[in-house]
């Protein structure tokens, strides 16, 4: 829609006809049409989750909103939770579990490493938890979780799993029926491209259960997903006034997931993701994920000493691209790209032509043509 190129990792760049239905005249949030859509969401939402055991929620509010519903919801206090720390969104589940009153045990792996199912299931054996938050995507750095095989421990120990797939549903490879998790959260303005202001959230029975079963009330009016729950069965009972621009554009841009189809849709991210990362290293230009463990939708990568911050600045200013900083302690070390969404070939090469002028620009000497050579023969295979 305008020659600026979104490559942060989210928000991302909106198909023509996601952003045109924001710009339709308002509708009522209880009118017949807005419900209708709505309804049609919940389905699609089930879709994008694979999700027909358990139920779907959709919700007015940023993934963080996501987040803190599933955790004021699920967890009463004095509870305790193991938190796995990848990075700086696992460490925001450790911030939102505390602020409600858990009892937290941090479990934190060094940058770029996954977490160890073998660590988990030890912690687990030791103590009594009610629940495990593990981040799917880690978008500080761009690592991918093995999410199955956690799922499977906290299972073993029958603790509650919730995970943050904000930027993994929709472009990594999640089948909620058979992962076996408790809620799954994500949102509008990553892989759905999407605007931002809404978060999707998969639940099981399991939890759904657990809310019935509470001890203590859940100190939350908006974040008390038993309180959504009898929207979602019922689309038009008044909670809150939903963003029904948002909402409306949302069933645009699933609709288009559903279109391509979810597994066509894994694989454009895994051909894109494998092109821009070969095209990376090319550029003598390192992954901070380790092999094995980098996600399809986001990937980190250091920038010599002192270099990031114009290198930002030049893909900004002289190619109309953005990339972001690094978060915390990569601040400065490195740049993250998010791939998803609506990505094609022409993105990918746009952005590793203009990452290699600006590696030159700053004087850093890379051969001319090195990352699209290195990403033609994956961008290929996509027709
Ligand atoms: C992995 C992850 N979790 C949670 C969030 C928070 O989402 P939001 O900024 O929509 O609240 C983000 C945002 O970038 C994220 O990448």
């Amino acid at each position: 829609m305008t020659d600026e190129l979104l490559m942060i990792p989210g928000p991302t760049n909106l198909a023509y006809r996601v952003a045109e239905v924001m710009s339709k005249p308002q509708l009522g949030h209880l009118d017949p049409r807005f419900l209708e859509s709505f309804k049609e969401t919940l389905n699609l939402t089930r879709y994008l989750f694979v999700n027909y055991t358990g139920m779907p929620f959709v919700i007015s509010g940023s993934g963080t909103i996501g987040m803190e519903a599933s955790i004021v919801s699920l967890i009463e206090p004095g509870d305790k939770v193991l938190c796995i720390d990848t990075g700086y969104f696992g460490k925001r589940f450790v911030e939102l579990a505390t602020v409600h009153g858990a009892k937290v045990d941090v479990l934190q792996f060094e940058t770029g490493k996954h977490a160890d199912p073998n660590a988990v299931d030890e912690k687990l054996s030791k103590d009594n938890y009610k629940a495990i938050t593990i981040t799917h995507v880690e978008t500080s750095n761009g690592l991918i979780n093995p999410i199955k095989d956690l799922v499977k421990v906290a299972r073993k120990y029958d603790v509650y799993s919730i995970i943050d797939s904000v930027a993994g549903v929709g472009g990594c490879e999640l089948n909620f029926d058979q992962l076996g998790a408790d809620i799954v959260i994500t949102c509008s303005q990553k892989v759905i491209a999407a605007p931002p202001g809404a978060t999707l959230l998969a639940l099981s029975k399991r939890a759904l259960d657990a809310f019935e079963n509470r001890k203590t009330p859940v100190h939350s009016y908006y974040m008390n997903l038993a309180r959504w729950r009898k929207f979602m069965e019922q689309p038009g009972v008044y909670l809150a006034t939903p963003s029904i621009q948002i909402l409306l554009a949302l069933r645009e841009a699933l609709l288009m997931i559903k279109e391509e189809g979810l597994e066509k849709r894994w694989r454009r991210h895994k051909i894109i993701a494998d092109a821009i990362r070969s095209g990376l290293e090319a550029l003598n230009l390192s992954i901070v994920a380790e092999e094995g463990y980098r996600a399809n939708t986001v990937t980190g990568f250091y920038i010599p000493e002192g270099k990031a911050s114009d290198i930002h600045s030049i893909l900004r200013e002289r190619y109309n691209i953005h990339v972001a900083h690094g978060l915390g302690e990569l601040k400065g070390k490195i740049l993250r790209i998010g791939h998803f969404g609506n990505i094609t070939q022409k993105e990918a090469l746009t952005l590793l032509s203009a990452l290699e002028m600006s590696l030159r620009a700053v004087n850093l000497n890379v051969k001319r043509g090195s990352g699209v050579n290195a990403a033609l023969p994956y961008l290929e295979e996509l027709t």
